[in-house]
This record gives structure tokens, sequence and C-alpha cells, in this order.
């Protein structure tokens, strides 16, 4: 039954592209595989739906995550566990991302949960996570960053590997991606994945446009709007592996903050489809780097104690 319904659904899908999307540049999870993400705020969950556009009043509690068991062949004849990654790849701007990549989230060892009516199944961790959850936070002054969600297979000789062993709740830019997943063998190839944008500029950005009933949700509190987030273009998206593996020796250290913007007020919502657009151009090109310089300049510490929980 798993079997026909995924097959169905694979056929049902003719543009099931990977996600996140191929122009971004990043690992994709293949045949659009998506994971689950469900936030909770005020009694109410909401499912993240692909290129969402949230508020930084996104709830800073981690998500819930669940693989689509009843969906797609990949995942239902997988009995392992799974390596999760929350990345944003836009730090400090989208334009000049600095930083790339902030570690949001990082847990080996998640188990898969039996699988729910909906079809889904949740990923439960058996372990502390190796790097916790940080909710976005990107700098009132750039453009929405992307936040994108993956979960890898962790095969049976999965060690985590030494060079990443930094990476904590105060040690999390320029974390190097594609080094990671080479070292730790996973693969280039996540085996589901889920992005949005969050933003949290005051001035709502010329370029927004509103969809009926929804609102600009960085500059007025609101947590989500149901329209699609910005368009981004490719040229600012390629991931950057750099060529050494000691990504960790520069790693800005700061305070992390993780959970100070702990109020989730507003209406949880939902949008209900995803965009089938893949073509993203235009993002802000008003950034600028000044910030980004002062954290990672050779006095950046005392800055970056100060501010990296703004710039995420
Ligand atoms: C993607 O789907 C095709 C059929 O639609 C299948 O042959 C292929 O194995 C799938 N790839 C993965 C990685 O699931
Ligand atoms: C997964 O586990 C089930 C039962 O435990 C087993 O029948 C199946 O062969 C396993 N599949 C894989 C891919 O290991
Ligand atoms: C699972 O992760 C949560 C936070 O992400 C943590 O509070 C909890 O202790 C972890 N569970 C185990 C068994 O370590
Ligand atoms: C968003 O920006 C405001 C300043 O305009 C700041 O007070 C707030 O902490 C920021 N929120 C987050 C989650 O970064
Ligand atoms: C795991 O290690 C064993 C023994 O070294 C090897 O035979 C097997 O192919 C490895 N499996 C994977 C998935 O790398
Ligand atoms: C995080 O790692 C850094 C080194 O990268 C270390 O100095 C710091 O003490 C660690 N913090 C925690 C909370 O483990
Ligand atoms: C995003 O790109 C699409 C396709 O190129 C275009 O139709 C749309 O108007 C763009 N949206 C914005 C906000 O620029």
């Amino acid at each position: 039954m798993t079997w026909t319904i995924a097959f169905s659904l694979l056929v049902a899908l003719p543009l099931a592209v990977a996600i996140p999307p191929p122009d971004f540049g990043f690992p994709e999870a293949p045949n659009h595989t998506e994971l689950s993400v469900t936030y909770q705020a005020n009694g109410n969950s909401f499912v993240v739906a692909e290129a969402d556009l949230f508020g930084v009043d996104i709830p800073a509690k981690e998500p819930t995550v669940a693989v689509e068991t009843a969906s797609y062949e990949s995942i239902a004849t997988y009995n392992g566990s799974y390596v999760l990654l929350m990345v944003d790849p836009d730090a400090r701007y989208p334009s000049s991302p600095n930083l790339r990549f902030i570690l949001h989230w990082l847990q080996t060892d998640m188990t898969v949960a039996a699988q729910s009516p909906d079809g889904t199944s949740q990923l439960v961790n058996s372990s502390a996570p190796r790097v916790p959850h940080l909710g976005p936070s990107p700098p009132t002054d750039s453009a929405a960053h992307r936040y994108i969600i993956y979960a890898f297979f962790q095969h049976a000789n999965f060690t985590f590997p030494q060079n990443f062993e930094d990476f904590n709740a105060t040690s999390r830019t320029n974390f190097n991606l594609p080094s990671f997943l080479d070292e730790s063998k996973l693969g280039q190839t996540p085996a589901a994945a889920m992005y949005y944008f969050a933003s949290n500029q005051t001035q709502v950005p010329q370029d927004f446009t509103a969809t009926a009933g929804g609102t600009y949700p960085g500059g007025n509190g609101g947590m989500i709007t149901a329209g699609p987030g910005p368009n981004i273009t490719s040229s600012t998206a390629p991931a950057a592996p750099s060529t050494s593996a000691s990504t960790t020796s520069s790693s800005v250290t700061s305070t992390s903050a993780s959970d100070s913007g702990t109020s989730a007020s507003g209406s949880a919502s939902q949008t209900a489809s995803e965009t089938g657009s893949t073509t993203r151009s235009a993002a802000s090109a008003s950034d600028t780097s000044d910030a980004v310089k002062l954290l990672v300049g050779s006095g950046g510490l005392v800055a970056g104690l100060i501010s990296l929980w703004n710039l995420v």
C-alpha cells in the first residue's frame, strides 16, 4: 500500500524537482522529498510549506520534524536513523553571506517513530543535540534569510567528524556543510529537506507584495504571511565549500541567545499549497557588509558576543 501511494504521488508530481530548488546551489533532496516541519505557537501548530516567509515571531522553540513515510519509497524502505541539520546560508546578508553557513541545529541519531495517521513519522532524538536549535534571527537591515532543514540517512558506520567537534551552542558560524557531509560520509544528497524564509526587516521592502489577507511579516510583528518568500538570485546562492577541512578554526564565538525571542504572539496560519516556482530572482540589493567586517575582523569577538543572535 505504501508503495502504491508513493508511486502515485511521484507520478502526480511531474515537476517533482529537488528541494531546496537547484538554483540555490545547496544539497538537494531528490524527487522533491519533503521533510515535514511543524512549529507550535499558542497551542496551534502549523506546518511549514516550501518557501513560506515568516517574521521573526516564528517560535524560538524547535519544530517537530517528521519524514513522510507514506509518500516516498526512499523513506519508507529505510530502517535506520537520521542526522538532522538546520542551516542559514544567508548570514549576514544574502548578498554577502560571509558567515555561511550558520548552523542552527545539529542532531544525530534521530530515530523514526511509528507512522501517524497523516502518513508521516516523527523523528525523535535519542541523545542531546550536538548543536541545540537556534531560531531564526536575521538582522533588521537584511533581506529575508533562507532556513534549510535537512534529514540525512545516518548510515551504520557514521561517526561524528572530528573537525566539527567544536561547533556548539556558542559556536555556529562558517559551518562548512559540504565538508561536513564529506567527512561524515553522509553524502551530498539528503533524504528529505524543507526550507523557508524569515525576515526581521523593519521596513517593508519595495518588492514585497502582500497576498490577500496577508501582511508584511517582518516589520509588523506578525508571525507568518500567506505569501511566498522573496525571490533569490542564484548568483548569491552557490554553496562555497572551502578547500580546507579546518573550517572550525575561524569560527566566531558568541553567546547564544537562542530563546530570547520567546514571544510567539500572532496567529498561526498555514499556506495551503507549495509554490510551484523554483525560479527566484532579485533579492534585496541594498545590504551592506560593514557589520560583518566588524564581526569577523580581529577585534570581532566582542561584537560577536553581543550580536550573533541578531544576525542569523
Ligand atoms: C526518484 O524517483 C524515480 C522515479 O520517479 C526513481 O527511479 C528514483 O529512484 C528516485 N530517486 C530517489 C533518490 O528516491
Ligand atoms: C526494515 O525492517 C523490516 C522489519 O524489521 C525488515 O523486514 C526490512 O527488510 C528492513 N528493511 C531494510 C531496508 O533494512
Ligand atoms: C532531545 O533534544 C531536546 C532538545 O532539542 C533535549 O531537551 C532532550 O534532552 C533530548 N533528548 C535526549 C534523550 O537527550
Ligand atoms: C528583530 O528586530 C528588533 C529590532 O527592530 C529586535 O528588537 C528583535 O530582537 C529582533 N528579533 C529577532 C528575533 O532577532
Ligand atoms: C561499514 O563498515 C563495514 C566494515 O568496515 C563495511 O563492510 C560496510 O560496507 C560499511 N558500510 C557503509 C554503509 O559504509
Ligand atoms: C563551544 O566551543 C568553543 C570552541 O569552539 C569553546 O570555546 C566553548 O567553550 C564551547 N562552548 C560550549 C558551551 O561548549
Ligand atoms: C519572482 O519571480 C517570479 C518569476 O520570475 C516573478 O513572476 C515574480 O514577480 C517575482 N516576485 C517578486 C516579488 O519579485
